[in-house]
């Protein structure tokens, strides 16, 4: 679609618009740049947005404008280009104060599989600061967005609206820069239907909500992937000075009871890694379609309901999305090359946040839990996935996640930290969080900083090739400081009894065992087990109806890979009421194992894809075929 208007030329137009867009994988890969965005953000950054949306539940769409103030940092091109995928783009202005808007030619080019397409918008002159106007609406399918029809929140009266920005998704839903090495300030407006809430990343304004009209304003520079927006039929409750929860008034209380302890985490957090830089922590329950575990949006992270057991026994999530809010939102992974830095950095912070909350023997069952993960992804991904500054040129993003940003960036700072002392690497981490506040940096900034600042003070304590071997090469290294569980050990004892056949199920010291000590156990059962053993297990556990999503998770996954059929109907349930990618997809993949397990899955699926998020039914498209 080319429209022009009064001033710039199609020919500029034309021969600016052709960006590259994916480098061959041979080509040497640049530290710090971002090859996920088509955006011309060595020529441009974006500075401020000011949104103002409509969100229409019948159309499933966002429509409306986005002004965007942008600044030249370099050259005199005349082209700005951003990233869209899926926009219908309706105009562009130029603004300036005290004269009509200027209409201004642009054109969408051809889009790239999973980049999107670039939009390139001719500039008047060199301008070096400048406001645009740009009229859009999003496309039904948005890949950021998911429309949830009333039938599947709790609640099952109003739509529900939210967002995904991370990786990727954000151009799905807005026009910018999406990159994470551009950072903004923000302020909105969102009209909603009357009697629904707006949320966004941001802080409310306190009129807001009259009249189906919400006002946002967001005054720390955030980068793309951590914008945010929902809509739903939502109410709020405070847990401390600084938390509360928004969920749907069906589940509050629940979500409430569970998240009591935010407060106190995030005192934490800033006792352990510095003042805490966003205002308000609060978290905002998503209904069960939710991909992800939690989103660490600033200001307000996102939560699936599925980790809402009665017994506060996942929350570490709460831990882990609060932590980003010094690993990841202040100090931002540059590139995505870099996400081990927000999520190994992260994971690291959370088990520390619980070890400090709910005492070091959780913590270390979860770290224990966390290291055999780890394990069993390095027996399984090939190579090039083990590294963690992974080179994603020409993929999509979101297929970097695996457990080796997560846990092996998190063993890579136990392993630093065994090596120079706690405290030196604890006062280091608070000091790398203020030195790149606010900013976006690379693995080599990073490695820049931990030589000038760290190991400068601890000759010998690290050599360059072992830092070489965790950062660029794949696997585990052997000098990985294994995690000990003592409550473990007694678990691991406790197993082999009953395989052995020497303890009956009723007498496994069961009463006793928190959520992490039945992961364990679960999770390390035999891959192929006697119909007997397993009638003895749910016979005394009636796992096969366990409320806690885990551990049913881990019941699912053994009763499929043993046949084990009377869990069939739990199954099936627990495939159409959770679209959590990490409880799910692995449950999917193990049906397609054999001919029965294909039909079955095949069969639920089509049942249950309507109600997943475009992501999920993406991923799962491609494991179980699109019905
Ligand atoms: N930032 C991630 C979620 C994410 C990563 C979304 C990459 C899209 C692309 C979030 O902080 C996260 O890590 N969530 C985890 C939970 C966690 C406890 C490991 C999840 O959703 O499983
Ligand atoms: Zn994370």
């Amino acid at each position: 679609m080319i429209r022009l208007g009064a001033i710039a030329s199609l020919a500029l137009l034309v021969s600016c618009a052709a960006q590259p867009v994916a480098d061959t994988a041979s080509a040497p890969l640049q530290s710090g740049r971002d090859y996920h965005t088509l955006a011309n953000v060595d020529e441009f950054r974006v500075r401020h947005l000011a949104l103002d949306l409509t969100v229409d539940f019948d159309a499933r769409r966002l429509a409306g404008g986005a002004d965007l103030t942008v600044e030249r940092i370099a050259g005199a091109g005349r082209t700005l280009v951003l990233d869209t995928r899926g926009l219908d783009v309706a105009s562009v202005e130029l603004l300036a104060p005290g004269a009509a808007p200027q209409p201004l030619a642009f054109s969408v080019g051809a889009a790239d599989a999973h980049l999107g397409a670039p939009l390139s918008i001719a500039l008047p002159s060199d301008l070096a600061k400048f406001t645009l106007r740009i009229r859009y609406s999003t496309r039904p399918e948005a890949s950021g967005l998911q429309w949830v029809a009333p039938a599947q929140t709790a609640g099952k009266v109003a739509p529900f609206l939210y967002s995904q920005s991370q990786a990727i998704h954000a151009r799905s839903w807005l026009p910018l820069q999406d990159s994470p090495q551009v950072r903004f300030t923000y302020e909105a407006t969102i009209r909603v239907p009357a009697g629904l809430r707006a949320l966004m990343g941001a802080e409310p304004d306190a009129s807001s909500g009259l009249d189906g009209v919400f006002r946002f304003d967001m005054p720390q520079a955030i980068p793309s992937y951590l914008m945010a927006i929902a809509a739903g039929r939502l109410e709020f409750r405070p847990i401390g000075g600084r938390t509360g929860v928004y969920a749907e008034p069906e589940i509050i209380a629940a979500a409430s009871r569970e998240f009591a302890d935010t407060e106190k985490m995030l005192e934490t957090g800033e006792s352990l890694f510095g003042p805490y830089r966003w205002g308000r922590y609060d978290v905002l329950i998503l209904p069960p379609s939710f991909p992800y575990g939690g989103m660490e949006n600033p200001r307000l992270s996102f939560i699936t309901p599925t980790v809402i057991a009665g017994d506060r026994s996942l929350v570490a999530l709460i831990a882990h999305e609060l932590a980003h809010s010094w690993s990841g939102n202040l100090v931002t992974n540059a590139t995505w090359r870099d996400f081990w830095l927000n999520e190994g950095f992260t994971v690291y912070l959370e088990r520390r946040i619980m070890a400090a909350v709910y005492g070091p023997r959780r913590a270390a069952m979860e770290d224990l839990l966390g290291f055999q993960s780890l394990e069993r992804e390095v027996a399984t991904l090939p190579p090039a996935e083990q590294i963690l500054a992974i080179d994603l040129r020409g993929r999509d993003p979101d297929d970097g996640m695996s457990e080796i940003p997560y846990e092996k960036g998190r063993f890579f700072l136990g392993w630093l930290e065994s090596r120079v002392g706690p405290p030196a690497l604890h006062a280091f981490l608070q000091d790398y969080f203020a030195h790149f506040a606010f900013q976006s940096i690379s693995t080599e900034q990073f490695r820049d900083y931990l030589d000038a600042r760290l190991l400068a003070q601890h000759p010998g304590a690290v050599t360059p090739a072992e830092l070489d071997q965790w950062i660029e090469q794949p696997g585990l290294p052997a000098t990985a400081i294994r995690p000990q569980s003592d409550a473990l050990i007694q678990v691991d004892a406790a197993r082999a009894a009953f395989l052995a056949g020497a303890r009956a199920p009723a007498d496994l010291p069961h009463a006793a065992w928190s959520t992490q000590e039945w992961l364990y156990f679960l999770g390390n059962l035999p891959e192929s087990m006697p119909r007997a053993q397993l009638d003895a297990l749910d016979a005394a556990f009636d796992l096969t109806h366990a409320t806690n999503n885990e551990i049913a998770f881990n019941w699912l996954s053994i009763a499929i890979r043993n046949g084990y059929e009377p869990a069939w109907p739990r199954l099936e349930q627990y495939l159409e009421s959770i679209g959590r990618r990490k409880l799910i997809v692995p449950l999917y993949s193990a049906m397609m194992k054999t001919q029965d397990g294909a039909q079955r899955a095949r069969a639920v699926y089509a049942r249950a894809r309507p109600g997943y998020h475009p992501i999920t039914a993406a991923s799962l498209d491609a494991i179980v075929g699109a019905p």
